[in-house]
C-alpha cells in the first residue's frame, strides 16, 4: 500500500501500450501480413515512439496520427509490404484498440472511490477520442489529456504538468501509471508518484528518475490505494 492514499488526488494514466494495447491493430489484420505480422507491429511502436523524441528535439512537432502513420509506412516499407489498403485498415484498427482486460473494472472501481482519473497521453486528440470511445471508457474518464496543445511530446515535463493544472493540484498528488519504462522514468521526474506496469517483463531502465512502484498490470493500483476491486 502507498504511505499516505489519501494524498493521492488523481489517478493518471498513459495510453497506449497502458490502457490500450497497441498491438491489437495488428492483430486485426493478422491474416493479411502472415509471418511478418508481429515483426511488423514492433517495429511499427518502436518507430512511432522514436519519431516523438525526434521530432520533439527537432521542434518539428506533428501530432500523433501523422507520426503513427509515418511509422506504419516506414514499417511496412522495411517489411516490403506495398498494399494501400491495408495501410488504411491498420490506421483504422488504431482508433478502435482494445483495452487490456483489467482496464474498465479498475476504472470503474476508481470512479466508484471518488478518485478523479485522467488519461494523459501523446496521442492526438481526435485519436484519442475515437480510441476511447470504441472502447466505452469515455465514461470511466474525467479527462482525456492531448499533447497537441503544447506541440511537444512526452517525456517533455510540461506534458506532466497538463495533469496538475487540469486537477488543479500538486505533482505528489497524482498516480502516474504507464507501461512504457521510459514515460514512468519522465513522471518520476517530474514529481509524479510513479507505477511502472511492467506488462512485458522489461528491465529496469538506467535513467535518473526511478518508479516508486512496479507491478504486472493495473489491479495493484487498486491494491496501492486500498480500493475494493
Ligand atoms: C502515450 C504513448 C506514449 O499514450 O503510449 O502517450
Amino acid at each position: 500500500m502507498i504511505q499516505s492514499p489519501n494524498a493521492i488526488k488523481a489517478c493518471v494514466f498513459d495510453a497506449y501500450g497502458t490502457l490500450f494495447n497497441v498491438h491489437s491493430a495488428v492483430g486485426a489484420h493478422k491474416d493479411r501480413l502472415g509471418e511478418q505480422a508481429d515483426s511488423v507491429s514492433m517495429m511499427w511502436r518502436t518507430k512511432q515512439l522514436e519519431y516523438t523524441w525526434l521530432r520533439s528535439l527537432m521542434r518539428d512537432f506533428e501530432d500523433f496520427w501523422q507520426v503513427t502513420g509515418d511509422a506504419l509506412d516506414y514499417a511496412l516499407d522495411a517489411h516490403e509490404v506495398d498494399d494501400s489498403q491495408l495501410r488504411d485498415d491498420l490506421m483504422q484498427a488504431y482508433l478502435e484498440l482494445k483495452t487490456y482486460d483489467e482496464v474498465v473494472p479498475v476504472l470503474s472501481a476508481l470512479q466508484k472511490a471518488g478518485i478523479k482519473t485522467a488519461i494523459l497521453s501523446n496521442g492526438a486528440t481526435a485519436m484519442l477520442e475515437a480510441a476511447n470511445r470504441s472502447a466505452g471508457i469515455s465514461e470511466l474518464l474525467d479527462a482525456s489529456l492531448s499533447v497537441d496543445e503544447l506541440k511537444v511530446f512526452k517525456p517533455d515535463p510540461r506534458v506532466y504538468e497538463l495533469a496538475t493544472r487540469e486537477f488543479s493540484i500538486e505533482p505528489h498528488e497524482v498516480l502516474f501509471q504507464s507501461s512504457n519504462a521510459w514515460d514512468a522514468a519522465g513522471a518520476a521526474s517530474f514529481g509524479f508518484n510513479v507505477l511502472w506496469v511492467n506488462r512485458f517483463g522489461q528491465r529496469t531502465e538506467r535513467l535518473p528518475a526511478r518508479p516508486d512502484y512496479e507491478a504486472s498490470d493495473l489491479n495493484h493500483l487498486l491494491e496501492l490505494l486500498s480500493i475494493p476491486a
